[in-house]
């Protein structure tokens, strides 16, 4: 594969999955970015390196970013229309039964047309990307583009445990007035993956699943959220994150938008295997557009760019690497079943 390509980003679908429709609301805010938004940048970053990670592990990784620190992302406006749309979509969130989000609303970009506009704005998206250094688009499988995660009723449970995120970059958005928590920190490990899956007793594989565990409080960095409205940008495949616990019940809202990298010259990130047993509506379907997207590109690429000369057993090797993420989706999909 070439070292950089580009590829445009795959579009929405025509319809959105049937179990979706009774969900979507029908009269919520419209979204107006020149009223809605407030973007600044970030005071600072920590950057993959900083968390630990060598050379070998930040040549695999889409880019070298880590962590932002929180920045203002939405003005007063887009704050009180962005939680009318996250509050009103609440009663219908799902209840995980695992140690991840035990309360969150999947596919917010199909339920509401706000999210959908926030998800695609252009200029939330050249911010995000200027953050992440790297070209990104809305992740391709819609049903990552906007998460919303709500505080348990039980404040006993973690509002999400350590682990990593099945996509590459997300920013998470903090809707809840911060000053008002007690506990509900965005935490992250100030380690890379591998040392976090040392330290829980696990692989980096099986970091996407969620670790309750306690870890040294000088290996923990947290985002210092200053009020509602503000945002921060991480390559969630990489920083081992978690909402820590609720100390009092209180309201913490937090949406987080899911971005997919238009350089796709590396390995995909998205870990399709986990996703192909959420069982959200749609997700098969999805899955099936995200591997086709991604390998009709790598297969146009290899038809443009393929070495002429090239031996029997690289144009067949050059061949399977276009069509993995076909393979590695319909392996997924069939096992999921
Ligand atoms: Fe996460």
């Amino acid at each position: 594969m070439p070292d950089q390509l580009q590829f445009a980003p795959l579009q929405f679908p025509t319809r959105i999955p049937a179990d979706y429709e009774p969900f979507v609301l029908a009269d919520e805010p419209v979204w107006n970015p020149s009223v809605h938004l407030a973007l600044a940048a970030p005071a600072e970053s920590l950057s993959l390196s900083d968390l630990g990670y060598d050379s070998a592990e930040l040549a695999l990784a889409a880019s070298p970013l880590g962590v932002t620190a929180p920045f203002q992302v939405f003005s007063p406006a887009g704050l009180e229309a962005v939680r009318t749309v996250c509050l009103a979509l609440q009663a219908n969130a799902m209840v995980g039964t695992d140690d991840r989000a035990p309360s969150y609303i999947p596919g917010a970009g199909y339920r509401s047309k706000f999210i959908h506009n926030l998800c695609h704005d252009a200029t939330v998206l050249a911010h995000v990307s200027s953050l992440a250094g790297i070209k990104l688009a809305p992740h391709s499988m819609t049903d990552c583009q906007a998460y919303i995660n709500y505080a348990p009723r039980d404040v006993s449970k973690a509002v999400d445990s350590w682990h990593i995120d099945s996509i590459a970059f997300d920013m998470v958005l903090m809707l809840s007035d911060p000053t008002k928590l007690v506990g509900g920190r965005l935490e992250f490990l100030k380690v890379s993956r591998q040392s976090a899956s040392d330290l829980f007793g696990t692989t980096v594989d099986q970091l996407h699943l969620g670790y309750a565990v306690e870890v040294p409080q000088d290996q923990i960095a947290s985002a210092q959220f200053s009020a509602a409205g503000t945002g921060v940008v991480q390559q969630g495949t990489h920083v081992v994150h978690r909402a820590s616990r609720l100390e009092t019940a209180g309201e913490r809202i937090t949406l987080v938008l899911g971005y997919i990298p238009l350089d796709q010259s590396g390995p995909d990130p998205t870990n399709v295997d986990y996703m192909s047993a959420w069982g959200h509506p749609g997700i098969s379907a999805e899955l099936a557009r995200h591997a086709a997207w991604l390998s009709s590109q790598h297969l146009a690429a290899l038809a443009s760019q393929i070495d002429p000369d090239a031996s029997a057993a690289s144009a067949a090797t050059a061949l399977r690497a276009a069509v993995a993420s076909v393979e590695r989706v319909i392996s997924a999909l069939e096992s999921s079943g």
